[in-house]
C-alpha cells in the first residue's frame, strides 16, 4: 500500500545541506514514488514562534517553495502549501494542545536549545511549537513523516497525542499514530566551523553552512575554510568517532556521492585533508550548482511561487477541513 506522507520545513532562510541530506532529498524520493500520496508544508506559523522581520517572511516562503521545486519536488504529484493558509492547523493545534499534557512538552530537547538560558522570555508559541507539528501531521492521516533526527522527539509527542485523543473519545484508530522516516545515516549534518553542532539556518556565521543557492565560488570557499583536525584521514570508521569534522566531512561525501562510509573511509585513508576536500568541494559544485541555478531562476517568476501556492492551499484545505469538522464533532462543538 502507499504511504500518506508529510512534512514540514521552516521559512527562516536559505536552507542549507543539512535540510537538503537530512530531509528534502527523502521528499524527492518519495515524491517519485507513484503509490505515495505526499504533502509538504512551509510551515510559516512555526517560524513566527522566533521574531521575524514580515518582509523577509515573505521572501523566504518564496524562497522556500523554489527550493523544493529546484530539488525536484513536483507540484502535480505532490501537494506544496503553506501552513498559515490552511486555518484548519491552528484550530486543530488548539484542540490538541488541550489534549496535551505540560510533562510532555516540559521534556521537549529542542524547546530547551532553542529558549536558551532565559526561558521565561520565550514565547508561548516556542513552547507549543510540538502540538502544531502535531496538528499539521495528524489532520492529513499521515502514515509517514520524513524528517532529519532533530525531529524525532517532536514525532513520539505527535504519536501520544494522538494515542490519548483516540482514548479519552473513545475512537480507537481516528488520528493514524504516524512512523518517523529518518535516514539511518548521516540524518544530522553537522556545522562546517565545529563538528559537535546542528548545521542550522540560524547559526549566524555563513561560513558554517552551504546554502542550496550557494555558487561554485561559495561552495568552494567554504570547503577550504571548514574546520579539520591536524591528523590525516583515517583507515577505520571506529577512527572517526574522535574526530567530528572528519566525520562529519566524510558523511557528507558519502552522503551526495551515495557510497557507503566505509568505501569513504577507504577512498581516502591516509590523505590529507587538502587532498580530501578538494574531491568534496568538486562532488558538492557538483550537485548543488544546478539546484541554486535552478532556484535563482524560480525566483523570478513569483506568479509561478504564488500560483504553485495556491493550488496546493486548495487541495490541502479540503483534506484537512474535512478532518477538521469530524474533530468537532467527537469534541461535541
Ligand atoms: P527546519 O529547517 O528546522 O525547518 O528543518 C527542515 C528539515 O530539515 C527537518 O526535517 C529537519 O529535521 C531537517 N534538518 C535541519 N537541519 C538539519 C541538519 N543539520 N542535518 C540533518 N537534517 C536537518
Ligand atoms: N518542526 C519541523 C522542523 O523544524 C518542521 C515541521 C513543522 C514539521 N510541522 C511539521 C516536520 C510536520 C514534519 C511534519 O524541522
Amino acid at each position: 500500500m502507499g504511504k500518506k506522507i508529510f512534512s514540514g520545513v521552516q521559512p527562516t532562510g536559505n536552507l542549507h545541506l543539512g535540510n537538503f541530506l537530512g530531509a528534502i532529498k527523502n521528499f524527492v524520493k518519495l515524491n517519485n514514488d507513484d503509490n505515495n500520496e505526499c504533502i509538504f508544508c512551509v510551515v510559516d506559523l512555526h517560524s513566527i514562534t522566533i521574531p521575524q522581520n514580515p518582509k523577509e517572511l515573505k521572501k523566504n516562503i518564496h524562497n522556500t517553495v523554489a527550493t523544493f521545486l529546484a530539488c525536484g519536488i513536483d507540484p502535480k504529484k505532490s501537494i506544496i502549501f503553506n501552513q498559515s493558509q490552511v486555518s484548519a492547523h491552528s484550530e486543530a493545534s488548539w484542540i490538541l494542545s488541550c489534549v496535551a499534557r505540560i510533562g510532555w512538552l516540559n521534556r521537549m530537547t529542542q524547546f530547551k536549545e532553542k529558549a536558551g538560558k532565559d526561558k521565561e522570555k520565550a514565547s508561548i508559541g516556542l513552547y507549543s511549537y510540538p502540538i502544531l507539528m502535531a496538528a499539521d501531521i495528524l489532520l492529513y492521516d499521515t502514515t509517514h513523516v520524513p524528517v532529519g533526527n532533530d525531529q524525532k522527539q517532536h514525532l513520539e509527542l505527535c504519536r501520544d497525542i494522538a494515542q490519548k485523543f483516540n482514548n479519552d473519545f473513545n475512537m480507537k484508530d481516528f488520528f493514524k499514530e504516524p512512523e518517523p522516516l529518518i535516514q539511518k545515516e548521516f540524518s544530522r549534518i553537522m556545522s562546517l566551523k565545529d563538528g559537535l553542532k546542528k548545521m542550522s539556518k540560524s547559526e549566524p556565521s555563513d561560513q558554517s553552512r552551504i546554502n542550496l543557492n550557494d555558487n561554485e565560488s561559495q561552495i568552494v570557499t567554504k570547503i577550504k575554510k571548514a574546520k579539520t583536525d591536524p591528523l590525516p584521514l583515517p583507515s577505520t570508521i571506529k577512527e572517526l568517532e574522535k574526530r567530528p569534522e572528519a566525520k562529519n566531512l566524510l558523511g557528507i561525501f558519502s552522503s551526495l556521492s551515495g557510497q557507503t562510509l566505509e568505501k569513504s573511509v577507504n577512498e581516502f585513508s591516509g590523505k590529507n585533508f587538502s587532498k580530501f576536500k578538494e574531491n568534496l568541494s568538486q562532488l558538492l559544485v557538483d550537485k548543488i550548482v544546478p539546484i541554486s541555478s535552478e532556484i535563482k531562476k524560480l525566483l523570478n517568476d513569483k506568479n509561478f511561487l504564488e500560483d504553485v501556492l495556491l493550488n496546493g492551499c486548495g487541495k490541502a484545505d479540503a483534506i484537512a477541513s474535512k478532518k477538521l469538522k469530524k474533530i468537532h464533532e467527537i469534541v461535541g462543538f
